[in-house]
């Protein structure tokens, strides 16, 4: 059977480390990858670099979160009622897919199942019950009654959930950004994607926070020329940011920047700029938060356009929602130029008539309440707690009118999320630069991994088995450990068999130690890409190293 480039690239994967099917001794579990010893060092390559530039160039804060996270925040974020896919059963197998895949986007899917227009994929039988299914795990904290949790279907929620101490921590300015790299959780209705589709993924996702009034981008001139691959639906264009602004391609700087941030990424990790593009999603296709997003596509040959990064502008959609139902303020301040007398409704809860009304949920109800200005403007008032809307009694609370000086206006933060999905961009690396040639009539596999994110840099090579070039070798080897250069030993087989050894796994150089070694000190930097062979002296070898293939 011929093998596409899909499986090509996964027998070389696993043959040599990059990814295997997990639990596969037990006949694995479809949605589920682990990464082997180099793939382990080329996705911390990936994230590293990831998080130097939106740490280091992007002047973002990190932090790590728990994966865990309670019903309350999954409801209120809106995941619990809409993070959902919408699925079919098949009458006899009982399979269930995800009409996504089974069915062309334009035709009307209750209509097509209804005339048999299409059957299950499977067995070939009717298809029934359309319904939502949502894509959480599902867990429960503690024995017992525990508390019902998911695991996390994105990090953002865990920074959006600590937006007022992160807010408070970079000293009240906007915009700032947050990010988080880490796992992500789906419950994937049937996978059928390999590692395009997992259940358990890493993401990187940075959460930037803006002025609703001012969704400019500080450092935006420095970019405003460069351009970037767009597809409009319609039709490909490659333009500047500031026409794709002008002409209302995209809605507004912020958005506009961390495309070509994301795009400057992933071309430089080894992304071919021929098969990648942003695309805007149609209004239908929007995640419940979202009021524009483009995602980054890449191409793949067995699966077509990939997502591999969303950007999203979330709004207040999401902050707003963890006001609402927690009650924290979480609003940031406009400073105004000089304070300014005001005045403003306060809610005062009466917790004699609260506290044996409402007993465990009262505390949290008098926080809601107390933080509701200026939200009120009627009579009734209700709170969201616990996934239910509660009403609360007017002899529960007083509504008072107060002057108070303020020295800024209260603002809710929009949000501009661009969210990377680390295990589709590193099977998207591995299949772009994948190369399948012939060496002496027999096939000859190259990765032309980029040496930034290469998982070895260096193969160290004795040229024979001669004790003082394997001296000089162990040697030059362990010199380069201690600068950080990870490197891979090899004294096995003829030259050409260990070049085409990292060859195969993406190694950009390799180093020979021979006879002239002992005489002048220097060694042989073969080039994986060019074959060509260049002498330096071993001093000069961490230098080398650390300008090619170090982050930082
Ligand atoms: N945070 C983006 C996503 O969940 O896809």
């Amino acid at each position: 059977m011929t093998q596409d480039i899909y499986d090509k690239v996964m027998t070389l994967a696993k043959r040599r480390g990059y990814i295997y099917p997990s639990f596969e001794i037990y006949g694995g579990v479809a949605g589920f990858y682990s990464y082997g010893p180099l793939g382990t060092l080329l996705k911390h390559n990936i994230e590293d670099l990831w998080r130097k530039i939106y740490v280091l160039q992007e002047n973002c804060i990190e932090i790590d979160t728990p994966t865990i996270t309670p019903y309350d925040v999954l409801k209120a974020s809106g995941h619990v009622d809409e993070f959902t896919d919408l699925t079919v059963n098949c009458s006899k197998c009982k399979k269930s897919y995800k009409i996504e895949d089974i069915i062309d986007k334009n035709i009307t899917v209750k209509d097509a199942i209804k005339n048999d227009e299409i059957r299950c994929p499977t067995c070939g039988s009717r298809l029934q019950d359309i319904h939502p299914v949502n894509l959480m795990f599902s867990t429960i904290i503690g024995s017992g009654n525990g508390r019902q949790a998911f695991l996390r279907p994105e990090t953002a929620q865990g920074i959006f959930t600590d937006f007022h101490l992160l807010y408070r921590h970079v000293r009240e300015k906007i915009p700032f950004g947050v990010i988080q790299i880490g796992r992500g959780y789906r419950n994937e209705i049937s996978p059928r994607q390999g590692v395009i589709r997992l259940r358990e993924f890493s993401m990187a996702e940075a959460e930037i926070f803006f002025d609703p009034l001012d969704k400019n981008h500080p450092k935006f001139d420095n970019v405003k020329d460069k351009k970037l691959y767009i597809f409009d639906n319609k039709k490909e264009m490659h333009i500047s940011l500031e026409e794709a602004l002008e002409k209302k391609i995209i809605r507004n700087q912020a958005l506009a920047y961390y495309m070509y941030i994301t795009q400057e990424f992933l071309l430089t990790i080894g992304i071919d700029p021929k098969r990648f593009r942003f695309r805007k999603h149609a209004p239908d296709e929007l995640a419940h938060y979202a009021t524009e997003c483009w995602d980054a596509e890449v191409f793949s040959k067995r699966f077509g356009w990939i997502e591999c990064v969303g950007i999203a502008d979330r709004s207040a959609y999401d902050i707003n929602a963890h006001i609402q139902a927690s009650g924290t303020d979480m609003h940031a301040l406009r400073k105004l130029g000089e304070a300014k007398t005001v005045e403003v409704k306060r809610i005062i809860p009466k917790m004699d008539t609260l506290g044996p009304l409402f007993k465990e949920k009262a505390g949290r109800i008098k926080k809601i309440l107390e933080n509701m200005e200026p939200l009120l403007d009627t009579n009734k008032i209700t709170v969201e707690l616990d996934g239910k809307t509660i009403e609360i009694p007017e002899n529960c609370y007083e509504v008072v009118k107060k002057k108070e000086k303020i020295t800024g206006e209260k603002f809710i933060p929009h949000v501009i999320e661009p969210s990377y999905g680390i295990d589709r961009i590193f099977y998207c690396i591995l299949e772009h630069n994948y190369v399948e040639t012939k060496k002496k009539g027999e096939k000859y596999h190259v990765l032309r991994l980029s040496p930034l994110i290469a998982p070895i840099k260096t193969g160290v090579f004795p040229l024979t088995n001669d004790e003082k070039l394997v001296r000089i070798a162990r040697e030059v080897d362990q010199k380069l450990r201690k600068n950080g250069i990870v490197t891979y030993y090899d004294d096995n087989g003829s030259i050409g068999r260990r070049y085409a050894r990292m060859d195969e796994i993406g190694t950009p150089f390799c180093i020979t130690i021979d006879h002239n070694t002992t005489i002048d000190n220097t060694v042989t930097i073969r080039d994986r890409d060019t074959t060509r062979q260049e002498r330096k002296k071993i001093e000069k070898l961490p230098g080398f190293f650390k300008k090619h293939c170090l982050i930082v």
